[in-house]
C-alpha cells in the first residue's frame, strides 16, 4: 500500500518538469525511512542532476537503510552525469522500488543488476503503467531515434476543420480549446503546414499559466508545495518554398525556437531572412506530395526532440497519416455539422484506397467537455511502444 502511495508522489514530482527535460525522460524520486519522507526530487533539465541525486542529497546521511522510490530504473552508465546506481549504492539505501524499467535497448536492466549485485533489495513494476505513460514520448524516442508524434485536430461532427469559405475559428468550445493548450504545454514542439500559417497567422503558443497547468496535471497530490513554469513548445513549419512571412505572429513569441523545413527550391534570400530573425532552416527532400516526413522526423530526432504535436492543417495531417508516421491522435469534436464537399476535411490528401490499408487505431479515452467531445487513440502496431514488463 505504502509503496503505491510513495510512487504516486514520485510520479507527481516527475511531472513538475513536463516538457523541460528533453531529450531526457521525466523522473521523480522519493526517499522514505520509518514511513517518513526524508528526501525527494525530480530531474529538472538535461545536463542537470538526475531525480535520484536530488532526493539522496536532500536525505543526506539519513539515506542509510532507507527505501528509494523512483519512477524509472536508475541509470548505470556515464552520460552527462555519473551513474545513479553507483550513487544509490554509496548512499547506503537498502531497498529500491522502481516504476518502469529502462526501455533503452543498450542499457535497460543494467541499473537493476548493479543494485542487486550490491545487495540492495529491488522491487519493480510499482505503478508501471502510469510511469510508462509519463514517458511515452521518451520511450518511443529512445527506441526509434524519432520523436513521438501526436496528431491534433478540432473538427465538426462530420470531420471538417474549416468551412468551404475557410472559416475555422472556432469549431470547438472554450473548454476544449483550453484542454488543447494543456496538450501544448506537454510537448517539446508543435508542427504546422504553411497553409495554416497563411490562412490563420496563428501565434501557436500555450496560453495557460503555470498554476493552471499545475492544477490540471498535479492537482493536490503535492499539497501545493511546488510550482510549475510553462515552457513554450518550439515550432516547426513545413514550408518548401519559404513562403512564411517574416512578420508572421509565430515569430513573436519569446523564449522558443522556430524551425523552417524547406526544400532546395527555397531561395537564399528567404533562408537568410529566417536566420536573421533567429529561426533555424533545415533542408529536406521534396517528394511529389511534399517534404519527406521520414527525413524531417530523423532531423527532429537528431536535434533531441522527443515529442511533437501536429497542429495541422489538413494537408500536413494527411502526410503523417498516409505514411503511418504517428503514434497518437487527439481529436476534439465541436457540437456542429459543417457539411459540403468543398469544406476542408480533417485529413486531406489522397487517402487510402482500401480499408485494409487504412491507419488502424486503438481508442483509449473519450470524454465530454461541456458540449464538445475529446477522443484519444493510439495507432495500432506503432513502433517503439513500451510494453509493460518486457523489453
Ligand atoms: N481546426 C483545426 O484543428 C485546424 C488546425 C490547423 C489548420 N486548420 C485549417 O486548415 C486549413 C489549412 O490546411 P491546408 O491543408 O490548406 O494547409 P497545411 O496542411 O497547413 O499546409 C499544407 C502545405 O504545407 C506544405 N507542405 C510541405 N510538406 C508537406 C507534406 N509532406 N505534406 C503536406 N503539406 C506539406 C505544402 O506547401 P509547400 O508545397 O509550399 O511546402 C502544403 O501546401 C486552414 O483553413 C486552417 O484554418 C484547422
Ligand atoms: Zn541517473
Amino acid at each position: 500500500m505504502n509503496d503505491l502511495m510513495y510512487m504516486k508522489r514520485a510520479i507527481a514530482l516527475a511531472k513538475l518538469a513536463t516538457a523541460h527535460t528533453w531529450p531526457n525522460p521525466l523522473v521523480g524520486a522519493v526517499v522514505v525511512k520509518h514511513n517518513t519522507i526524508i528526501g525527494e526530487g525530480y530531474h529538472h533539465k538535461a545536463g542537470e542532476p538526475h531525480a535520484e541525486v536530488h532526493a539522496l542529497q536532500a536525505a543526506g546521511e539519513e539515506a542509510k537503510g532507507a527505501t528509494l522510490y523512483v519512477t524509472l530504473e536508475p541509470c548505470a552508465h556515464y552520460g552527462k552525469t555519473p551513474p545513479c546506481a553507483d550513487r544509490i549504492i554509496a548512499s547506503g539505501i537498502s531497498r529500491v522500488v522502481i516504476g518502469s524499467t529502462d526501455p533503452n535497448p543498450l542499457v535497460g536492466g543494467q541499473g537493476i543488476i548493479r543494485l542487486q549485485a550490491a545487495g540492495i533489495e529491488v522491487k519493480t513494476g510499482v505503478c508501471e503503467k502510469e510511469c510508462a505513460l509519463l514517458n511515452e514520448s521518451f520511450f518511443t524516442y529512445i527506441q526509434t531515434g524519432k520523436p513521438f508524434v501526436t496528431l491534433k485536430s478540432a473538427m465538426s461532427l462530420d470531420g471538417s476543420i474549416a468551412t468551404f469559405t475557410g472559416a475555422s475559428q472556432w469549431i470547438t468550445n472554450e473548454t476544449a480549446r483550453k484542454h488543447a493548450h494543456l496538450l501544448r504545454a506537454s510537448y517539446d514542439a508543435m508542427v504546422v503546414g504553411i497553409g495554416t500559417i497563411l490562412a490563420d497567422d496563428p501565434l501557436l503558443n500555450c496560453r495557460l499559466s503555470g498554476s493552471e497547468v499545475y492544477d490540471a496535471i498535479i492537482g493536490d497530490t503535492l499539497d501545493g508545495a511546488y510550482s510549475m513554469d510553462i515552457r513554450q513548445p518550439d515550432v516547426m513549419i513545413f514550408d518548401s518554398l519559404g513562403r512564411t512571412p517574416i512578420e508572421a505572429k509565430v515569430f513573436t513569441v519569446p523564449n522558443r525556437k522556430v524551425h523552417l523545413f524547406v526544400s532546395a527550391q527555397c531561395s537564399e534570400e528567404k533562408r537568410q531572412a529566417f536566420i536573421d530573425i533567429g529561426a533555424d532552416v533545415h533542408d529536406i527532400e521534396r517528394k511529389p506530395n511534399g517534404l519527406s516526413i521520414k527525413q524531417a522526423l530523423t532531423v527532429m530526432g537528431d536535434m533531441g526532440y522527443t515529442s511533437l504535436l501536429i497542429e495541422g492543417g489538413s494537408a500536413l495531417l494527411s502526410a503523417f497519416v498516409e505514411t503511418l508516421a504517428f503514434d497518437k491522435i487527439v481529436t476534439y469534436i465541436g457540437n456542429l455539422i459543417i457539411g459540403g464537399t468543398e469544406a476542408t476535411p480533417a485529413v486531406g490528401g489522397n487517402g487510402f484506397a482500401t480499408l485494409e490499408a487504412a491507419a488502424k487505431l486503438t481508442f483509449t479515452d473519450v470524454h465530454m467537455m461541456d458540449n464538445n467531445i475529446v477522443i484519444e487513440a493510439y495507432r495500432t502496431g506503432r513502433e517503439g511502444a513500451y510494453v509493460y514488463g518486457h523489453r
